[in-house]
Parts: structure tokens; sequence; C-alpha cells
């Protein structure tokens, strides 16, 4: 044994906890997110370095720790600086899995463990072992839902939802065993013996998580994304449990239920039931060419506009509200949008911004390439506080944004988004929208929004054509 004596310990660790609360309250807004950042991280120092000096740590195992966090920290140094803004939610669902798998290792090493089992108390043996198999459990789903998640949203897998016949009877078919096995499990008399069950039920909790993300479609995955960030809080809460370490139960419990509050506020957002998410079978839409709408087909006709004629509407306009979506996130438009905010500004126009819930490709994504560029706090509006506003608003610019302002969500009951809110921009005087084609967005659905009389459409590149807008304004 060596190190810090456990009172020490325990106080670094209240320490992190309380960091890692103040992160998450700093993390809710803008403008205070960098603080909460930076208290995630020094919590997270706190906490390893605490751990690792600590009493259950022998002289013997530091060098291999530190040799793990070399390693470890090196690939996730090397992840962070080269993975793109845009294939941030599929590291996200990679990093979740792994949170999975250690709840795996780590409960089938405290199994074997004959430390951890040598305890002659029959209460606290049981005790333990209901942690092992619950934490195994947890983090085969975990894992096994979050490779599967990783693969649909870097489109290795399909996003149609896989519907096998009878899959809820399968699926409660599957609940049923793992109760069975777990009572066997809890009888068996020597780890041999409860060996076999506790592999039967990961292995029908790994097909368990492959079958629960592979049955949801295209349109649900941030719904699953944030869903598996709850479960991953829960594996690492019942690694916690395992290894009687307080802080990891306690920092488990704030994931778990931070990202059960998320799904929540997404699916509120996308007006979708949880439950039926979790049901799956919804949205198998996958990007995919235009034309692939609801029922009823757009009428009208597509009006082109060019970047000039842009730049003279803008510079009539007395308000103008900006919808930007994944499109300005894939052309790292948000430094041309600040400029051209800032021209239009300093000439007396009111210029605000309206963000989705679900615009981009995770929660917040808008929010945080816009205080990237230095967009003030207080023009950025959530779709509520400015859905109200479009008809009293000259000229909305649409920045590589689709199925957030597709109006068959509120007209056609047969369309795939059917009932999710989205931003009114038709209601404005003029909008335009700015894409590269008529291809659809995310959900695959055809968008009515490109056909009405009052729309134009600024084809190519967002960035390209934001570049030509502002020569044209400040021409
Ligand atoms: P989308 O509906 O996906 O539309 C984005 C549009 O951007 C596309 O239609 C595309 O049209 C255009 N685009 C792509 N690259 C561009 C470029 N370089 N320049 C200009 N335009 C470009 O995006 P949205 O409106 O932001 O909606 C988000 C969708 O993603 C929703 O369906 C949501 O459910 C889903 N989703 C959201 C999340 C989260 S948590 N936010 C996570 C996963 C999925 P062109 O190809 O014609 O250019």
């Amino acid at each position: 044994m060596t190190g810090m004596p456990e009172g020490l310990t325990t106080v670094a660790y209240i320490g992190a906890i309380i960091l890692f609360i103040l992160s998450l309250s700093g993390l809710s807004n803008p403008e205070s997110s960098r603080r909460g950042n930076f208290y995630g991280m020094v919590g997270m120092a706190l906490a390893v370095g605490a751990t690792v000096l600590g009493p259950r740590v022998t002289a013997a195992g530091i060098p291999w720790i530190i040799a793990a966090m070399v390693v470890g920290g090196g690939v996730g140094v090397f992840a962070a600086r080269t993975v793109k803004m845009t294939q941030m939610p599929e590291l996200v669902a990679l990093m979740h899995s792994l949170v999975g798998l250690a709840a795996m290792l780590v409960g089938f090493a405290s199994y074997i463990d004959p430390d951890a089992t040598a305890s002659s108390n029959a209460a606290e043996i049981t005790i333990h072992h209901a942690e092992i198999y619950i934490g195994i459990l947890i983090g085969a789903v975990t894992f096994a839902g979050s490779i599967i998640a990783f693969g649909k949203l870097s489109g290795k897998i399909g996003g149609k939802p896989l519907l096998l016949p009878g899959r809820h009877f399968l699926n409660l078919a599957g609940l049923l065993v793992v109760i069975w096995f777990g009572y066997q499990f809890m009888h068996a008399s020597s780890i041999n013996e409860g060996m076999t069950p506790l592999i039967v039920m990961t292995v029908i909790a790994l097909l368990f998580g492959v079958h629960m993300v592979m049955a949801i479609g295209g349109a649900d995955m941030p719904v699953v994304v944030s869903m598996l960030n709850s479960y991953s809080g829960w594996a690492a809460a019942a690694t916690g449990f395992m290894l009687s370490n307080d802080l990891l139960i306690v920092t488990g419990a704030l994931v778990g239920s931070s990202g059960a509050i998320l799904s929540y506020i997404m699916c509120r957002a996308m007006n979708r039931n949880f439950f039926s998410v979790i049901a799956g079978g919804f949205g198998g839409g996958v990007p995919a060419a235009a034309s692939t709408g609801g029922v009823t087909a757009p009428v009208g006709e597509v009006v082109p506009i060019s970047a000039v004629e842009t730049a003279e509407l803008l510079r009539d306009a007395k308000s103008v509200i900006i919808v930007p979506g994944y499109g300005m996130a894939v052309a790292q438009a948000q430094h041309t949008v600040y400029e051209i905010t800032k021209f239009l500004r300093e000439k007396g126009v009111n210029v605000r911004f309206g963000i989705h819930p679900v615009a981009g490709r995770m929660p917040g994504h808008m929010n945080v390439l816009l205080a990237e560029a230095k967009v003030p706090y207080d023009i950025v509006m959530e779709m509520d506080e400015i859905n109200d506003d479009f008809p009293n608003t000259d000229v909305v610019m649409v920045i590589g944004a689709n199925d957030i302002v597709n109006p068959s969500a509120q007209d056609d009951p047969g369309s795939p988004i059917a009932g999710m809110p989205v931003l009114e921009v038709w209601k404005a005087k003029t909008s335009i929208v700015m894409k590269r084609s008529m291809a659809s967005g995310y959900a695959g659905v055809d968008n009515p929004l490109f056909y009405k009389e009052n729309n134009r459409m600024l084809f190519g590149d967002a960035k390209k054509m934001l570049d030509e807008v502002l020569s044209a304004l400040r021409a």
C-alpha cells in the first residue's frame, strides 16, 4: 500500500464531485460553458490523481497505470485533434462503448478476483454478486448498442430500422432468460459454476444491445446517442458499486441522469414519445436524394437567386433572422456568418439567430459553432423564443438547414417528420435557402419550403456563397 491516507482521498473525491456538479450547471448555458468545461477538467484531474495516489493502489501498480494513461491519453489527444466537428456524435458513441466494455471487464475481473470475494459475510457476497451481474448486463448492452450506433452514424451500417418479426416478444424472452440465469448465478456454489450463467447472460445482453439500436431508424439516432450516454453513466455507476468506489457511483449517476433528461428534452423537441423511440422502427430515412417525400408531393416553382441579389435584399431589410443547420457546420461558414451579422448590425439591421434543438448532428451543435465565431449570445434565440417573430421579419437566411425548416412536419400527416416542431421561416416576407442542390436532409424527405412563392434558393457551398454575399454587401 502507498500514498495518500483514506481520509485525504475522501476529501479529494468530495471536491471532485462538487466540481462535476458545477461543471454540469456551467454547461447548461453557452455563456458559462467554458467555465463548466474547466471545472470538469479540474474535477477529473483531481479524481484520477486521488485514485492513483490513494490507499488502494500499490506502488507496483503505479507504472502500469501511468503506462495505460499515456497510451489512452495519446489516443484521446489524437482523436480529439483529428476528428471533424461533424463526426463528433460518432466519436461520442465510440467512447460510450468503452465505458460499457470497461464495466463488463471489471465485472468479470471482480468475479474471479479472490480478494474481492473473500468476505465471509453471506449478505455481502450476495450483494457483490448482484452488483457484478447487473453491472455486466448494463455494460454489455451499452457496449454493443454504442458500437452499432457508431456504425449507423458513420454510415458503415445502413440507417434503416431492422424490424425482426416478433421483436418485442424476442426482447421479452431475452429478459426472462436473463432473470432465470441471474437466479442460477446467485445460487452457484463455485466461481466455475457461476461462470456459465454469467457468460450466457453477457451474450444475450450483447445481442439485445445490437437488436435495440438496429431497430431504431435514422431520424431517431440523436435520441439514441443521448440514451446511450445515459446508459454509459449507469454502467460507470455499476462499476463504482463493484469496486466500492463512491466517486464513480456519484459520477455515473450524474451522467446517467443528465443523459436521461437530455433524451427526454430531445424527444420533446422532436415531438416523439420516448418509449416509442426505444421500441424502435421509426424514421427509416437516411440521407438520400430528394423526392422520397411524404404523402403529398410539393407544388410550385423553385426560384434561384444570386449572391448579389441576396445582398440587396439584406441591405434593404430592417429585420433578419438567420437559421443555421448542418450544412453551415460542413462548410465551416460560421465566421463569414459572423462578419455578415456584424456588417448588417452596424447598418442598423436587427439580426437574430433561430436555433432548432436538433439542428446539426449533436445537441448544441449550432451554439458551439456560433460561440466559436464570437456571435453575441443575446441575439441567439431558441426555436420557441423566435417562432412567433417570423411574420414580422423581412428576410430569413436558412444556411445549410433542411429538416428543421420543413413545413411538411406541420402540413403532411404522412411525412416521416410529421409532428416535429419546426422553425416557421416561410411566414417571413422572404426566405432564402442556401444549399448546394435540391437534395434532402438527414430525414430523407423532400422540402415544400423550396417551392414556396416567397422562397429563393441560393445554390452553392454555404461558405463560398456567404463570402460572395459579404463582398457584395461591402462593395
Ligand atoms: P439537414 O436536414 O440534415 O440538412 C442539411 C442540409 O445542408 C442538406 O440538405 C444539404 O443540402 C446541406 N448542405 C450540406 N453540405 C453543405 C454545404 N457545404 N453548403 C451548403 N449546404 C450544405 O440538417 P438540419 O436542418 O440541421 O437538421 C438536422 C437533422 O439531423 C434533423 O433531421 C435531426 O433529427 C438530425 N440529427 C440531429 C442530431 C442532433 S442531436 N442535432 C443528431 C443526428 C441527426 P445539399 O446537399 O443540397 O447541400
